[in-house]
């Protein structure tokens, strides 16, 4: 910002902030943080362009700006919709906004499938907390959800096109770290998909980094996929000198075995600037080859958030299924039975891609 450029005045949920002209309504919550920042299921601040897509950050704008105070006559993107001096916002205290993010997940959720208890994201999915906190109990969707095979874009990523919500992060994060993009969006509407056209591999140093941009379980590690759940692992900083990137990561560790490696995310889920004050995007050697305690000098535990499931450490202090069902169900269930007694999700060391299928009637008839 050049000097002397003034700032402009901006509220949200009634709290004054001063950004500078150019900031997004996103950005400007943002700066104020907690619940007064929307949620943001596409847009990614460390990828240009990114954005626009998925409608989960819509705000109202209540007073266009001094010179202007006419509301505007729609919800808008609030990544996508520049501030204007002494404009008016409201996000969480907007009826409409809270209305109108229902129905966006609930579109978000019409294909994505609802298998968080194999899905390896689950515990630091956004769509997840994002249902949970605008989610409807039932789809009125009658269709079949659309479904694809499972692709192997190289031997360390595997897309599950299933549960892609078309975020176009992945496509960014490749053209914008790699600048040899091998995949995108092909085709449009119910047939969108993203896609490498002939299965070609994603081969760069730093292609890794579209596992760690998906909002959504799609594109998952496969030296880490099955081998345990988030929350029972503990999150450690820690660091080597590598001649490709910062190295500087976050070791998802259980005990002395490193499980899977990340690169850090600040308090929004995006990637933290390393200490050098560049982006810390990780490579792929420090992903996926340094699975040692003793490749790393290991920092300091983690901070996460303690409202994630995560910091629970284990997910038998949630609520129980007997204290939510009933209001849930507008009844006392008849019969509840624990899934884990009957199907073998929490068998240790298994290969939970081996297992045909969640539990389901036949299995509680036995
Ligand atoms: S694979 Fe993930 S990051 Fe890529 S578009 Fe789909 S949801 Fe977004
Ligand atoms: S985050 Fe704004 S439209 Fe997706």
């Amino acid at each position: 910002m050049a000097e002397g450029t003034p700032l402009l005045k901006v509220t949200i949920d009634n709290i004054t902030v001063e950004v500078p002209a150019g900031t997004t309504i996103l950005n400007a919550a943002r700066k104020i943080g907690g619940d007064v920042a929307p949620p943001a299921m596409c847009y990614y601040s460390k990828l240009e362009g990114s954005g626009g897509k998925c409608r989960t950050c819509l705000v109202e704008v209540s007073k266009g700006s001094e010179k202007d105070p006419r509301p505007m006559p729609k919800l808008v993107a609030s990544c996508r919709t520049t501030v204007m001096d002494g404009m008016e916002v409201k996000n969480i205290t907007s009826s409409k906004v809270i209305d109108a993010r229902q129905g966006v997940v609930e579109f978000l959720l019409i294909n994505h499938p609802l298998d968080c208890p194999i899905c390896d994201q689950a515990g630091e999915c956004d769509l997840q907390d994002l249902s949970y906190e605008h989610g409807k109990e039932a789809s009125r969707y009658e269709f079949e959800k659309r479904t694809f095979h499972k692709i192997n874009l190289g031997d360390k990523i595997q897309l599950h096109m299933t549960r892609c919500i078309l975020c176009y992060r992945c496509v960014f994060a490749a053209e914008q770290l790699t600048q040899q993009r091998e995949h995108g969006v092909l085709d449009r509407g119910e047939h969108a998909e993203i896609a490498t056209y002939i299965e070609k591999n994603l081969q760069h140093d730093f292609i890794g980094n579209v596992i760690d941009v998906c909002p959504v379980g799609a594109l998952t590690d496969k030296t880490f996929r099955f081998k345990n759940r988030v929350w029972f692992t503990k999150p450690v900083d820690a660091h080597r000198n590598c001649t490709k990137c910062c190295g500087e990561v976050r070791l998802w560790m259980r005990g002395d075995e490193v499980f899977r490696v990340t690169a850090r995310r600040d308090e929004w889920g995006e990637v933290k600037e390393a200490s050098n004050g560049k982006t810390g995007w990780i490579c792929n050697e420090c992903r996926f080859d340094k699975k040692h305690v003793s490749d790393w000098v290991i920092e300091k535990p983690t901070h996460i958030n303690r409202h994630s499931v995560i910091s629970q450490g284990h997910y038998e202090k949630l609520q129980k299924p007997q204290e939510f069902l009933p209001d849930l169900m507008h009844r006392e269930p008849r019969l509840i039975m624990d899934i884990h007694n009957v199907s073998e999700v929490n068998r240790t060391n298994i290969d939970l891609s081996e297992i045909k299928g969640p539990a389901h009637s036949t299995d509680f008839n036995k």
